[in-house]
């Protein structure tokens, strides 16, 4: 048995594979990730080692890589084995694809009854809305409450203040922007919550109105376009707390968060942008005077046309937007015939959940 391939130190191990590649794996990982059925609960694959078991200076007593699979000798007789295969695909991460658009593309249309009645066109609408942020489903009946029954295949309905299944149409009392017959500039729900709904479904049950077109805008496209022409700008957006609210006689709703949140790589983790619902900034702290130059070059960015998908939604068609990512907006329409949509809220695990059990389901079948 040779362990020339198998360097041990008080840190690491590293361990050079029959490929040549060379990998080095710290201690305390190593132990921690034991996969044996001491360390895992065997019924569930979770964890039950906890590192507390051992000292934060543990080093292993022996180690030796033979075919490719690692094995790990440690110092109170405990064994633990790692093959090639495994340390290859955790080293790869595991990020969804995500496809950028502009003004010109169109979302996917797919069919209400197919969608909800055949996993394998559930699979390709849920695969184009986690790449594209967006799907149109049409000829879904025009009854209200019709959300209700998404819930299904989206996951449950994220309940919101105000209403469960929220009603847009004119309402002279209304508590929001979207009640009157203004046009509505590009924005995302609920910027009024620390955490806002992160996929939102709007159902047309009628649009009997001339103009009220739907807009949608890829806000991360334009997010990355800024950040590649402007950085200073993109960082600015992404460090001031901007306060949000959304309220009405008996409702009230605020946060405040910057307009950018990044994930810990860098990627960008969620986008909130409402013009309607933003409050006033405290003037005097530093850094606005730089936050609205910023805002500015963001504003003219997501209004400008070429960055605009348009197109009209008929009575019995469901918009489906990835709402931390996806901005929506409607033209000004003419007041005289009847325009009314239901908007419900979902989250984007629970969706990324469903395609994983329709995946499995097809692969069992
Ligand atoms: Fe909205
Ligand atoms: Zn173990």
């Amino acid at each position: 048995m040779s362990t020339s391939n198998v360097v041990c130190s008080t840190e690491c191990v590293d361990v050079t594979w029959s490929s040549g590649r060379t990998t080095s794996l710290p201690n305390l990982w190593l132990r921690d990730n034991c996969a044996c059925d001491d360390c895992r609960i065997t019924q569930t694959e979770e964890k039950k080692f906890i590192l507390t078991q051992v000292p934060a200076d543990i080093a292993p007593s022996g180690a030796s890589c033979e075919s490719d699979v690692l094995a790990i000798e440690w110092p109170d007789g405990h064994r633990t084995i790692y093959t090639a295969d495994f340390i290859h695909s955790i080293s790869t991460p595991r990020r969804p694809c995500v496809r950028h658009w502009t003004g010109d593309f169109q979302p996917l249309q797919v069919d209400y009854a197919a969608f909800t009645g055949d996993g394998a066109v559930a699979v390709e609408a849920i695969s184009e809305f986690l790449e594209t942020g967006v799907v149109v489903l049409t000829g879904a009946p025009t009854e209200p409450e019709t959300l209700e029954a998404l819930a299904e295949h989206l996951g449950p309905i994220r309940e919101l203040l105000f209403e469960r299944i929220h009603n847009v149409e004119l309402d002279p009392n209304g508590y929001n922007v979207a009640h009157t017959s203004l046009p509505l500039p590009p924005h995302n729900d609920f910027a009024s919550y620390s955490w806002p709904p992160s996929v939102q479904a709007l159902h047309f049950l009628a649009n009997e109105t001339p103009g009220g077109d739907s807009i949608v805008v890829d806000g991360w496209r334009v997010l990355e376009e800024l950040r590649r022409d402007k950085p200073e700008m993109f960082s600015a957006l992404c460090s001031m707390p901007v306060p949000f609210r959304e309220f009405d006689d008996t409702n009230e709703t605020y946060a405040v968060a910057p307009i950018i949140e990044l994930n810990a790589d860098g990627s960008i983790a969620r986008f909130r942008f409402s013009n309607q619902l933003m409050q006033t900034m405290n003037p005097t702290q530093p850094g606005v005077t730089d936050f609205y130059r910023a805002y500015h070059e963001l504003c003219q960015r997501i209004t400008d046309d070429a960055a605009k998908s348009r197109f009209r939604m008929e009575g019995g068609s469901i918009l489906l937007v990835a709402s931390h990512r996806v901005l929506h907006a409607r033209d000004e329409f003419e007041p005289i015939g009847r325009r009314h949509l239901q908007d419900a809220y979902f989250e984007h695990d629970n969706v990324r959940n469903h395609l994983t059990v329709l995946q499995r389901k097809a692969a069992n079948r």
